[in-house]
Parts: C-alpha cells; structure tokens; sequence
C-alpha cells in the first residue's frame, strides 16, 4: 500500500489539531488529495476550524456508524472546501457528543483507513490526546507509516509523556516510527533543556501570533504572513512534508491501463472537489 497514513499526536493543546489543517492545506497545494481526519468527539474540531463550511458537514460518527462503510462513502461525508480542491476534512460536526453514535468496532477503523489510504495521497489523522479512550486514534497509531508527537515546552508536557509514553510501549505501536516535535514554541522557553530532558525532539514549530489570532477569528484558512515566525513555522512544516512525501521520489504518473473503477471514481470525485459551492 503506499499511499501515506500520518498520524498527529502528543500533549494537549500542543497545536495537534491546528497545524494537521495547515499541513493538509500545504500538500494540498502541491496538488497532493488530502484527506484530514478529526477524530476527537468531545470537541468536534472542523465547526471551530472552519465554521464557514460546517453547516455542509457530515459527522465521522455517523460514518463510522454506518452498516456498511465504501469508498464513496468517504466522499460523502468528508467535507470539501471551495477554492481548494486537493483537500477532504472528516471529523465529528457541532452538536455532536460521544453518544450520539452507536459504538464502532476495531474492525471498522481499519475499513476506513484502508478505503481511505485508497482513496487520498496522503491521510492525516489528527489524534485525542487520550489514545487509549479513543478507538480510531489508538488504530490509527497502530497502522500509520508517521507519527509526529507534539511536546510543548513545558513541566506538563513531561508530564504528560512520562504518563502516557509508557502506554505506547508495546511494538504494535512503532515507537521507530514516531519523530518528536517541539510545536508553539515561544522565543523565552528553554528548548535546549527539553530536548536534553525528553531527548530524540527532530525540530521545531515556532508560536506564530497571527496563527493564534487565525483560530480566534476562525479564518485558519488563510495564509499565514511573511514574519519571522511565520517563516520558520513554514520550514517546520516544509520537514513534516519531506518526511511524508520527500522530494527525490516525485508521485509516479497514474497507469491508465490498469485504472480500477475505484481509482476511476476517486480521480473524478477529487477533481469535483472544492470546485462546487
Ligand atoms: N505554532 C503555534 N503558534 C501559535 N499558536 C498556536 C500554535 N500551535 C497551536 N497554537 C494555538 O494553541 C491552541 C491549541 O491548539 P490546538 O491545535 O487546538 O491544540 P491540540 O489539538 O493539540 O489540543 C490554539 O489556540 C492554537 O491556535
Ligand atoms: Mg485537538
């Protein structure tokens, strides 16, 4: 399979959920088909993110409620956004709570993120802090090819992973493939001592003012400006891209003679994508 599965996880309010949407909305714009996966329920990210767009959306509830689950159902009920056509968000809609939904099953969560590895170049799934009360994050930590683990700078991020790091221990979770970010970080915080402290942090995201001002006034959507923070926040995304989809291995043209009726319906609902109202 190769299409990419990446994973967000790590502290709370580490900025998990606010950098999966610029980093879906940066490989969007390399014209790589996104598909961002929200999965927390008890406070459904996409109404927050893009409150714009959520009265069209969809819950991941219901979806992973259905009886059966296929491919088109994924574009149902991901939500495409005007202006931009590479990118799909999936996630839990306002209103919704953790017993809105029938109980899923394991066997479910990987029914999805097979059709959706099928369905999108890249899949995001961005996690709940809490993996281990959350059946589609501690699956998709299982199955994904990246995880990238958000520590913030603080004696509670410690804390947090000296708590929950212990609970990943196990192979099934590929510890090797998790690559520790220092994310929002701020000018007068000692990176240096965390690093020393936690060991293994591979870089850094900057705290960009005008980022924290974005998700106040619910326009993430927009580019961020050209500061000095804002240009190093870029850089740190620019890392998390290579490491997804590095450079020197350009996506290979698609084979028309062996094109599948999936691969036929996922070209054509993509292409639709972000170009309706
Ligand atoms: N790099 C950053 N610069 C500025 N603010 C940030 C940054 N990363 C996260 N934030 C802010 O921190 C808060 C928590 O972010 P969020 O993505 O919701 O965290 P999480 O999903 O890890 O709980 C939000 O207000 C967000 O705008
Ligand atoms: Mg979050």
């Amino acid at each position: 399979m190769s299409n990419k599965l990446v994973v967000i996880w790590g502290s709370p309010s580490s900025g998990k959920t606010v950098t999966t949407l610029k980093l879906a909305q940066a490989l969007a714009a390399k014209s790589k088909d996104v598909l961002a996966i929200f999965s927390d329920p008890l406070c459904p990210s996409i109404p927050f993110l893009v409150p714009q767009f959520a009265n069209k959306q969809r819950s991941l509830g219901e979806l992973l409620s259905l009886p059966t689950l296929a491919q088109e159902d994924l574009f149902r009920y991901s939500l495409s956004i005007k202006g931009t056509p590479h990118l799909g968000l999936l996630g839990y809609k306002k209103r919704d709570h953790v017993f809105t939904y029938a109980n899923y099953e394991r066997e479910r969560v990987v029914d999805m993120l097979t059709l959706a590895r099928h369905t999108a170049d890249v899949v995001l799934v961005d996690c709940v802090s809490y993996v281990s009360a959350n059946l589609l994050s501690t699956v998709a930590m299982e199955l994904a090819d990246t995880v990238f683990r958000f520590h913030t700078c603080n004696l509670k991020s410690i804390m947090f992973y000296a708590s929950n790091l212990p609970l990943l221990s196990d192979t099934r979770f590929q510890h090797a493939a998790q690559v520790p970010i220092l994310s929002n970080l701020r000018p007068d915080q000692d990176s240096r001592t965390y690093g020393q402290v936690v060991g293994g942090i591979q870089f850094h995201l900057p705290h960009v003012q005008t980022l924290e001002q974005q998700t106040l006034e619910a326009c993430l959507l927009d580019p961020l400006p050209s500061g000095k923070e804002a240009v190093a926040y870029q850089q740190g995304l620019a890392q998390m891209m290579q490491l997804i989809v590095p450079e020197e291995c350009p996506p290979s043209a698609p084979v028309r003679t062996s094109t599948s009726v999936g691969q036929w319906l996922k070209k054509r609902l993509w292409k639709r994508r972000g170009e309706r109202k």
